[in-house]
This record gives C-alpha cells, sequence and structure tokens, in this order.
C-alpha cells in the first residue's frame, strides 16, 4: 500500500474496502483510547488541537462540543436528550470532498462520531444525507453493520458500557439541507427551511434538544487527532487553522482534482504546484470560493489558504472548493451562475432573499444578453447592500457578497458589458459536482441542474 505521509485524513490513495483493512492500519484505536478518558478529557484535546469546522464557518469543533456537553437541562428544564448530527449534504457547487472521504474511507467518519457521541454524551448519532447519493449511503449502510457486527458501534460498544450507534437520514437534493438549522428541520420530517435567526442547534437542536452539527471532514479529523495528540494536529497547518483541508480543484486548470494540503498553503501553489496552472497561453482570472465568498482576482493568489487569511482577503475558505477562471471565461456569466443557483435554492421564507436573488440574476442575465444598462448595474448594486444579512440564513448574504464583489473586482468587465454585452462567449456550465474520475482527473457536473429545477417551478422569473 502506498503510504502519503504529508496528509491527515487521506494517508493512502486506494480506498479501504472492508473493516478488516482499517483496523489493520491502527482503526479504532483511538477511539478505544478515548473511552479510557473522561468526556471532558476528549473535548479539551479537541479544544487544544483547535480543529474548526470544515463545513463552511470554521467554528471552534471542541467549543461546540463542550456546549452540548455542559447543557445538562433542555430549554423546558428536562434532562437533555442531546443529539449528534454529521452534515453530509455536501451541495455547495466546486465542492466534492465529503462525497471523497466516504468513499474513500467511511471508516472514520464513523469512529470520528462514536467518540464524539461519546464526548457530548449521546446515544442518538445521524448521518444526514442527500438521498441521491445512492452509492455513498451504500458504501455508509455497510460500514455501519461491520462496524456494528464486530462490536466497534452500537450497544455496549468495544464493551465499554456506552451505546454508541449511528443511524443514517435522508433529505432532498436541495442546497439548505446543508444549512444546519435546516437539516434538524429535515430530519424532523419537514422541508429544508433554516430555523428563525439565533436559535443555535447548541441550544435548540434536533427535537428541541442540543445538538452538535458536524461536517464530514471535521468528524473525519476528530480520530487522527485523538491518537496523535493536540500538539500533531498543530504542527501541521497555522496557529489560526491546525491540520489539513481536503481542496476540490475544478475549472480552467490543467489536473483538476481533490488534494488533502495543509492549511497554509497559497491558493497560487493549489493552482500551480498541484492543479498544474491554466493552460498554455491563458492568464488565470479569478478564483472563486464557492457561491459563498467573495471572488478572488488573480493578483490574490498568495493568500495562504487558511480561515483568517481568507477572511482578511476578503474572501472566506468555505467548505474548501475552488472554481478556478482564466481570461477566456466571462466573470460575470460565473456570477450569473452562482445568482441563478441561489435563487433557485432560496426557500423563500424571506420576502427579500426569493425576491433579491431572482431581481438581481434577472438584470446579470439583461447584462449578458447585451440588454442591460447603467441602471441595471446600479440597482444590482443597491440590492446586494439591502439584501445583506437580511433573512434567516446565510443565503441571501452569500448572493450579496458574491456578486458585489465580482463588480466590485471587475469594473471593466461591467462596463464592456453595458456597452457591447458579453463578448466572451464561452460556456460556463455551474460547477455542480456529480462524480469526480480520479483516473483521468475528471468531474462530472450535473448538466441537467437548470433544467430540472425549471420543470419543478423552482426557478419562476421570467425574463
Ligand atoms: C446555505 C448553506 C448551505 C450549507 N451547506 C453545507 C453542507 O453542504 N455541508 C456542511 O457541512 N455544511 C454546510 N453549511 C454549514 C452548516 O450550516 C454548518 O455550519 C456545518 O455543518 C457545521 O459543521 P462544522 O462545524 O463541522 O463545519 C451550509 C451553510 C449554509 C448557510
Ligand atoms: S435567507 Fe433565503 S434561503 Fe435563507 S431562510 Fe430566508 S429565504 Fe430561505
Amino acid at each position: 500500500m502506498a503510504a502519503v505521509l504529508d496528509r491527515v485524513l487521506l494517508t493512502r490513495e486506494e480506498p479501504f474496502s472492508n473493516l478488516t483493512e482499517y483496523l489493520s492500519e491502527g482503526g479504532f484505536q483511538a477511539l478505544k483510547k478515548a473511552l479510557t478518558m473522561t468526556p471532558l478529557e476528549v473535548i479539551y484535546e479537541i479544544k487544544k488541537a483547535h480543529l474548526r469546522g470544515r463545513g463552511g464557518a470554521g467554528f471552534p469543533t471542541g467549543i461546540k462540543w463542550e456546549g452540548v456537553y455542559k447543557k445538562t437541562h433542555d430549554d423546558h428544564g428536562l434532562p437533555a436528550l442531546k443529539y449528534l448530527v454529521c452534515n453530509a449534504s455536501e451541495g455547495e457547487p466546486g465542492t466534492y470532498k465529503d462525497r471523497y472521504l466516504i468513499k474513500k474511507n467511511p471508516y472514520t467518519l464513523l469512529e470520528g462520531m462514536a467518540i464524539a457521541s461519546y464526548a457530548i454524551g449521546t446515544a442518538n448519532a445521524i448521518i444526514c444525507i442527500k438521498e441521491i447519493f445512492k452509492r455513498e449511503i451504500a458504501m455508509l449502510q455497510h460500514a455501519i453493520k461491520e462496524c456494528e457486527d464486530a462490536g466497534y458501534i452500537g450497544s455496549n460498544a468495544m464493551s465499554s458500557g456506552r451505546d454508541l450507534p449511528i443511524e443514517i437520514a435522508f433529505g432532498p437534493d436541495s442546497y439548505l439541507l446543508g444549512e444546519d438549522r435546516a437539516m434538524l428541520e429535515v430530519i424532523e420530517g419537514k422541508p429544508a427551511w433554516p430555523r428563525a435567526k439565533g436559535i443555535i442547534p447548541v441550544d435548540f437542536g434536533l427535537w428541541a434538544q442540543p445538538t452538535v452539527v458536524n461536517n464530514v471532514e471535521t468528524l473525519s479529523t476528530v480520530p487522527h487527532i485523538l491518537l496523535k495528540g493536540a500538539d500533531w494536529f498543530r504542527s501541521i497547518g497555522t496557529a489560526d487553522s491546525p491540520g489539513t483541508m481536503i481542496f476540490t480543484l475544478v475549472g480552467d486548470v490543467n489536473k483538476p482534482g481533490m488534494y488533502e494540503l495543509p492549511l497554509g498553503t497559497s491558493l497560487k501553489t493549489l493552482i500551480e504546484v498541484y492543479g498544474g496552472g491554466v493552460g498554455a497561453d491563458r492568464q488565470l482570472q479569478a478564483v472563486f470560493s464557492g457561491p459563498t465568498n467573495a471572488v478572488i482576482p488573480a493578483s490574490k493568489i498568495d493568500t495562504p489558504l487558511d480561515f483568517g487569511s481568507m477572511r482578511a482577503l476578503p474572501s472566506g475558505l468555505g467548505s474548501g472548493g475552488f472554481i478556478v477562471y482564466d481570461h477566456t471565461a466571462c466573470v460575470l456569466r460565473a456570477g450569473l451562475n452562482f445568482s441563478r443557483f441561489l435563487a433557485i435554492e432560496s426557500c423563500g421564507q424571506c420576502t427579500s432573499c426569493k425576491t433579491g436573488t431572482g431581481r438581481i440574476t434577472r438584470r446579470l442575465q439583461l447584462l449578458e444578453e447585451g440588454l442591460g444598462t447603467i441602471q441595471d448595474t446600479m440597482a444590482i448594486l443597491e440590492d446586494c447592500q439591502h439584501i445583506k444579512g437580511q433573512g434567516r440564513c446565510f443565503l441571501i448574504t452569500e448572493e450579496a457578497v458574491e456578486i458585489g464583489s465580482i463588480f466590485y473586482n471587475f469594473p471593466d468587465v461591467i462596463a464592456e458589458h453595458i456597452e457591447f454585452g458579453c463578448l466572451k462567449t464561452r460556456p460556463l456550465p455551474l460547477p455542480k459536482i456529480k462524480d469526480f474520475d480520479e483516473a483521468t482527473h475528471t468531474f462530472i457536473f450535473d448538466e441537467k441542474y437548470y433544467e430540472r429545477s425549471f420543470a419543478e417551478g423552482r426557478y419562476i422569473l421570467s425574463k
């Protein structure tokens, strides 16, 4: 087996095909160790490691766990029945790392969940995943059964006297399924609509009980920290963002792919060294960290990939998905793609979000078609200002930040569209990833996404 030493998660190229293989490489030793520690000792090790969530916000995992651990009673004064939810929704364009991790090694996720369950004090752990991710679901079901049958999870896990079962819940193919509070609604049998602002799962989570929601990659990192220690983990990455991250690199690079790198590696290294740079005779123009954060112009690619540096740009690390465009791509069309995606995915609970994303999308489309005016650009910028920070969830702010940043960083492109319409007619598919062919470094996109959304009536605005 080819071992890869400078990684935490993808330490070998081949996927683990069964539990025996995982055990032969130290599998479940971290849970064994955790069970000799007190729950608080486990939590303090994760806090000391300064593990930050890999789902988008970068919130410190240990603090979240401690919050739920300390909640002995629910809001009604009754003994708290806590929950752990693993967010395996992965709906952001340009991101594939969670499905990749599950395919490579579902066992570390299960071990991480068992450790987290033990630490926060729950026997209710659920993986929430999109129903359409059939292959990943089958792999998880198989791995859960193997681990249960061998006594590593489930009742009396590893003869510890503790029950650490893991279940799977299925959700719709909706971007909002990944929003943690919407995910809890779905598990409760309701639509993927985010709960009101200010209601956080640690206080009021699944069935109104204290709940930890963590991303697949976050939970998969936990066993490595427990086994090798917080100091080892902090020796990788930066002080602000220790450890590694699995970056999804798509778009105009010679070698798109999945790359696990220490946090703090520069965006330039990711694109040029790992992605092989943009094509010959092409210049890098812009990089998008999904539809969530401000666009990164080519002049800023020396920025280290860590939470603090990316925030200071200003942009964001998001879930580590980067979409690269060279000078032949129309950045306004890239923005239109994201805006249309967000308008479709907006649940409509907040009027400013559904109408705002729809209005901005329609005006961007006019600009693309050469029918837009200076008044349209002013109206887009005004809308971005007005909708930012409104609404129950962050989706509405994603729209404002993403589109506003394109106007701010590429004023010439906007001016050109007002005068001539779009001069770069190259098609740009929405990079919503369905699959990845590792042998050829090719991503397969969900090409029918818009068609399906229109057919389902999810995008109702006419031109
Ligand atoms: C619109 C929206 C979509 C999101 N989608 C995902 C997702 O697909 N996967 C994920 O882990 N987090 C997603 N998040 C972030 C979650 O709300 C939450 O912060 C995360 O699951 C917490 O896990 P972590 O602390 O391990 O990062 C999304 C957030 C928003 C606002
Ligand atoms: S901000 Fe948008 S997506 Fe979020 S809850 Fe409101 S309408 Fe739904």
